[in-house]
């Protein structure tokens, strides 16, 4: 149901949830002070409790309502590139309610580059707590139809077009001593990162196991931004129209998702042939359709893993962890 910024504001006061546009993904937002109003996300999303929220701000200032200590790295890091595709996990103040940090002690904040949420939070003069707004495990929402599709007609959407980056933001962990490092890669790279921070990424520890003091990882979770259709992935074009001539000869179905050209399989294809910024624009809409076809397998085949494209194959690496696999 689309409603007006004033609609919107209101309800938000009220502690009612909003899908809200942003540049990245359409996030479900709730009054990020207001533990009843936050519960309803986890229950809409029907997200286990233990995966924290990002808090969307309109001012810098404001990380000082929600942070304990805002490290020079990280004050440069937001300068540079707030409104915009970049969360800063940062020391939580103790007041802050474990339910929007999921019992961590960190907060996740970022200021979303998008004239109408910006609007709205000045409006109602609240700071939002918003996950993407689609079900647990289900592929992120960029329209407002994407949303009413995953979470019912009835829920209340500030529509604010198409997002324009296409997939979530690049998620940054810093330390009180200003180390950091990226938790989830987004359009902002690890590159630009370091070039603003003015130093490198901390290391990991060299061994399989992280160390204990290691944030929790977001997006771990196996089935994440995951069509429903069962989901393989590929790393070479001749291996997907291999399995692709397979599956027609066992009589199912399959479309296919390539990124670059070449030879095209003989199946219903979107070829994704252009730059890393415009592919992952387009990604969740073509993956939302591709799965809407409701055929027997989706086929992706994944692009090179360089630093460019390091985002989209992060979402499509994870959207072929489907159930049967
Ligand atoms: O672009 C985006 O970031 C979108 C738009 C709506 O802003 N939001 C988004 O939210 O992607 P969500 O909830 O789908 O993903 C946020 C991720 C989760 O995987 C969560 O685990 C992680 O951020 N996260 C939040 N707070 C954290 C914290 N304190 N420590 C570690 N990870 C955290
Ligand atoms: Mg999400």
């Amino acid at each position: 149901m689309r409603i007006s910024l004033e609609q919107a504001a209101s309800k938000l006061k009220q502690g009612e949830l909003v899908a809200i546009p942003t540049e990245t993904v359409y996030g479900l937002a709730a009054d990020a002070s207001n533990d009843l109003a936050l519960a309803k996300i986890f229950s809409t999303k029907q997200r286990p409790a233990d995966h924290p929220l990002i808090v969307h701000i309109s001012d810098i200032a404001q990380v000082q309502d929600w942070a304990s200590i805002f490290p020079d790295t990280a004050v440069k890091l937001a300068q540079a590139f707030w409104p915009g595709p970049l969360t800063l996990i940062l020391p939580a103040k103790n007041h802050v309610s474990k339910v929007v940090r999921g019992g961590e002690s960190t907060i996740a904040l970022r200021i979303p580059n998008h004239p109408l949420t910006l609007a709205l939070l000045k409006l109602s003069q609240l700071s939002v707590a918003a996950p993407s707004a689609n079900l647990f495990t289900q592929l992120s929402p960029t329209t407002a139809a994407h949303v009413e599709a995953g979470l019912g007609a009835s829920m209340p959407v500030l529509d604010g077009g198409a997002c324009q980056v296409g997939i979530e933001s690049s998620i940054v962990s810093v330390s009180a001593d200003g180390s950091w490092r990226v938790l989830r890669p987004g359009m902002i790279s690890e590159a630009d990162i370091s070039r603003v921070a003015g130093q490198p990424p901390e290391a990991l520890a060299n061994n399989s196991g992280l160390a204990a003091s290691t944030p929790k990882a977001p997006g771990q979770h196996k089935l994440h931004y995951s069509p429903r259709t069962p989901t393989a992935l590929f790393k070479d074009r001749a291996s997907l129209i291999l399995a692709s001539k397979h599956l027609q000869q066992s009589g199912l179905s399959c479309a296919a998702l390539v990124v670059g050209s070449g030879e095209q399989a003989n199946c219903h294809t979107v070829v994704l042939n252009s730059a890393p910024a415009k592919v992952a624009e387009q990604l969740y809409s073509v993956l939302h359709a591709l799965d809407d076809l409701k055929l027997d397998r989706l086929l992706i085949q994944l692009p090179a893993a360089t630093a460019e494209w390091a985002a989209v194959l992060d979402r499509l690496t994870r959207a072929g962890h489907t159930k049967d696999s």
